[in-house]
């Protein structure tokens, strides 16, 4: 039987954070196209600092579940998605994605100055500056990722609900990386979580200055 995509207009309107999952296995091919529209995203100087690691064997989501304040919907998803930064990929990053720059029309001229404003820039960042810096760019790429899995029909849960060290020790991460968040996905078991609804735009939107109604 052949699936209906949702739109993105679709997607964005009917996602909910999802509370409990069936646990089927996604298709291989629906997890590539989850996790390319992630590496899609664009990223400050395209430097795609993101790495992610999909967890989606028993074992290894059961000890990401301890990781994860017991969050049973660790446990439960198809597939659990973390999303990392890597705060030294820029080193190692840099002259592949100038070549790929350059190879796609980039100017000399551009690729010259960013080989030296690159290194400036990040060089001079604080840890917490290099977790900022970070966290927006993840950020982006799981968001793509998120709204992927759920135009294909997916179910989807973010979450910030666990424990640096221990999701480190788990997937024996790098000291460079910086876990985001974990996307959760696969199809929802039982009902829908409630709909929490969202702040008018008055209350959040402000037009040309803070304080102007934007209406
Ligand atoms: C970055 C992020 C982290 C979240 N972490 C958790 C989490 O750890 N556990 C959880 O049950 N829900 C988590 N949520 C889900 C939120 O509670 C949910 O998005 C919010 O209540 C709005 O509901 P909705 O997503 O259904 O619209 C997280 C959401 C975001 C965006």
């Amino acid at each position: 039987m052949e699936r209906r995509e949702k739109t993105l207009a679709q997607a964005i309107r009917e996602r909910r954070s999802t509370p409990s999952f069936d646990g089927a296995p996604v298709p291989a091919e629906d997890l590539q196209r989850i996790l390319q529209a992630g590496l899609s995203a664009p990223s400050g100087y395209n430097m795609q600092p993101w790495r992610f690691v999909v967890v989606q064997s028993p074992e290894q989501k059961k000890r990401l579940r301890a990781a994860s304040y017991n969050q049973g919907k660790v446990e439960e998803a198809s597939a659990v998605i973390v999303a990392c930064g890597d705060a030294d990929g820029w080193r190692r990053d840099l002259d592949l994605m100038l070549q790929q720059g350059i190879a796609g029309g980039m100017p000399e001229s551009y690729a010259a100055q960013a080989k030296s404003s690159v290194p400036n820039y990040l060089s001079s960042f604080s840890s917490d500056q290099m977790k900022g810096w970070l966290n927006k760019q993840v950020t982006i790429a799981f968001t793509h990722m998120m709204l992927m899995a759920e135009v294909l029909g997916y179910d989807t849960a973010p979450m910030e609900g666990f424990e640096q060290e221990k999701v480190h020790e788990v997937l024996r991460l790098p000291m460079s990386f910086w876990v985001v968040a974990l996307l959760a996905f696969g199809h929802a078991r039982g009902p829908d979580k409630f709909d929490g609804g969202r702040f008018d735009i008055n209350h959040t939107v402000y037009a040309e200055e803070f304080g102007k109604s934007f209406r």
